[in-house]
């Protein structure tokens, strides 16, 4: 039985490579045609007597039927799709870097000098149905005349340059898509607007990482204090954004010490600065903050909102200021193993807030992109040294970004659920799914 992998664009450096990382495949497409099968039968029994090295992954077979269970049709729902394996896909990525105009240097890994690209090969496979292959233009028609705005940290920019990418992907005329202030988008802080002209819609990002108002504090405290963050305020922005249609919050990676007490900035609420709470507990506090605002101020016929979980990190040997590392890992954790442990954490506290409010009517119209469980098995996917621009080369071993991911990868794929989800929403809401129903 021949076990090379087959790619869509065979080098025989590549397959070499991936042979003798020792993993099996099984030929899984009949389109794959005639070449794949030449290359293996070829290259086959040279390159592949090693044993599988990655229990636990799967291949693609074509009609997402890799296991025997029955699946259940998305669209009828009760699909946990955040539940599932990472299975190659030989047809991804779903754009090349230097084809995006719309990315920062830090997410162009390849481009940056990242050696390998396994880590755009990897598709994600709820156990109990199929997600609809993401189509740019479908999307675009369904966001005519709409605004999808991103509120968080940098992982959301992350994530918004993602989908950036896989829209314009769909457009010939890259001039037709343009920041409406003239900002470029590299190291840029505060808002950016990208138009979609042909569509009248607009794909937006603010740089909000604790969501909460962070301002000058009440007179009469302590000189230590410098700012604080007003817990029971949301950020001042909404008001650009509350009325958007597509609305996707995260936050979660700057709270923590470094970025907040010890620069002097403490927590407030109301009108008393609270110098001994815990930062868990102020992000707490800011989670039970936006749900309310959500419940409070969004109208939630009109707009859609999606809290994207804790995105993991992936140090090892040290933390971010200390000289973790994540360079090596380039294949997925084939089992759901469990997270990092500052990433539970910071899960935890959301899921315990979420959990609180799954029965009141608070958090009916609010819908969770719960990504972190998927992607802690993707300590593959960071930066690590390759986020310096394609012209300075890897990073010093010791400085590695293990937070942010390379694109195209792992933020694709939340995409990917936002578009599933998205769809899925519409459906409901116009009452018509059977538009929706070819898409799968
Ligand atoms: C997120 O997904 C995981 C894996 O399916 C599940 O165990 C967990 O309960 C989910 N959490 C939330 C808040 O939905
Ligand atoms: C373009 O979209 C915005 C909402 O994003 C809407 O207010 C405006 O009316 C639309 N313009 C046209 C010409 O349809
Ligand atoms: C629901 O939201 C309202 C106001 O937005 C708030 O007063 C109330 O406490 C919330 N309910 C729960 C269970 O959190
Ligand atoms: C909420 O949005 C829906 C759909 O756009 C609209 O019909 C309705 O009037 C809005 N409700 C309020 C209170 O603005
Ligand atoms: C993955 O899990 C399966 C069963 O759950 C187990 O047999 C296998 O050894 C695990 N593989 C690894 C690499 O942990
Ligand atoms: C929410 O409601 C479901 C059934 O309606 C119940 O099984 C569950 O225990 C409730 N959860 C909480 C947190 O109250
Ligand atoms: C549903 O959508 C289809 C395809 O766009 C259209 O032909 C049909 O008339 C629509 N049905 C209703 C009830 O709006």
């Amino acid at each position: 039985m021949c076990s090379i992998p087959f790619v869509g664009n065979p080098e025989a450096k590549f397959l070499a490579d991936f042979c003798n990382k020792g993993t099996r495949f099984r030929l899984f497409k009949p389109s794959l045609g005639i070449f794949g099968l030449m290359v293996c039968v070829i290259f086959g029994s040279l390159l592949c007597s090693q044993h599988e090295r990655f229990p636990g992954m799967k291949t693609d077979d074509g009609g997402g039927g890799f296991d025997s269970r029955k699946k259940i049709d998305f669209w009828s729902g009760g699909c946990d799709v955040f539940d599932g394996d990472w299975v190659w896909d030989d047809t991804y990525p779903l754009y090349q870097s230097r084809d995006c105009r719309f990315l920062d240097d830090g997410f162009r890994c390849s481009e940056n000098g990242r050696p390998d690209i396994h880590y755009t090969k990897w598709r994600w496979q709820p156990r109990d149905c199929n997600l609809p292959r993401f189509d740019a233009k479908f999307m675009l028609d369904k966001l005519r005349n709409r605004r999808v705005v991103f509120v968080g940290d940098s992982i959301g920019r992350n994530q918004w340059e993602s989908l950036l990418c896989m829209l314009s992907s769909a457009i010939a005329d890259k001039d037709s898509i343009y920041e409406v202030n003239g900002n470029p988008i590299t190291k840029h802080k505060g808002f950016l607007v990208f138009k979609f002209i042909d569509y009248n819609c607009t794909v937006e990002y603010y740089r909000v990482p604790f969501l909460v108002v962070q301002g000058r504090p009440p007179a009469g405290v302590p000189l230590k204090v410098q700012t604080t963050l007003k817990l029971d305020r949301i950020d001042w922005s909404s008001s650009q954004w509350r009325d958007a249609d597509v609305l996707i919050f995260n936050t979660g990676h700057w709270w923590n010490y470094e970025k907040t007490i010890r620069g002097g900035c403490y927590f407030q609420e109301g009108s008393e600065v609270k110098m001994d709470m815990r930062v868990d507990t102020a992000y707490r506090k800011s989670l039970e903050t936006v749900i309310s605002w959500v419940h409070r101020e969004v109208n939630t016929t009109k707009t859609q909102v999606f809290f994207r979980t804790f995105a993991p990190v992936h140090f090892s040997g040290g933390d971010w200021r200390s000289g973790g590392t994540c360079h090596s890992e380039t294949y997925p954790e084939p089992n759901s193993s469990s997270e990092p442990s500052h990433t539970l954490t910071k899960y935890t506290i959301f899921a315990q807030v979420v959990s609180a409010h799954t029965n009141t009517s608070n958090f009916s119209a609010l819908h969770v992109l719960n990504i972190t469980h998927m992607s802690s098995r993707r300590k593959d996917g960071h930066s690590s040294l390759y986020y310096l621009g394609p012209k300075t080369g890897p990073a010093p071993i010791h400085r590695q970004d293990c937070s942010h991911w390379c694109l195209p990868g792992v933020p694709d794929t939340w995409n990917e659920l936002l578009y599933a989800l998205f769809l899925k929403n519409e459906a409901t809401r116009t009452s018509n799914s059977s538009v929706f129903h070819e898409k799968v």
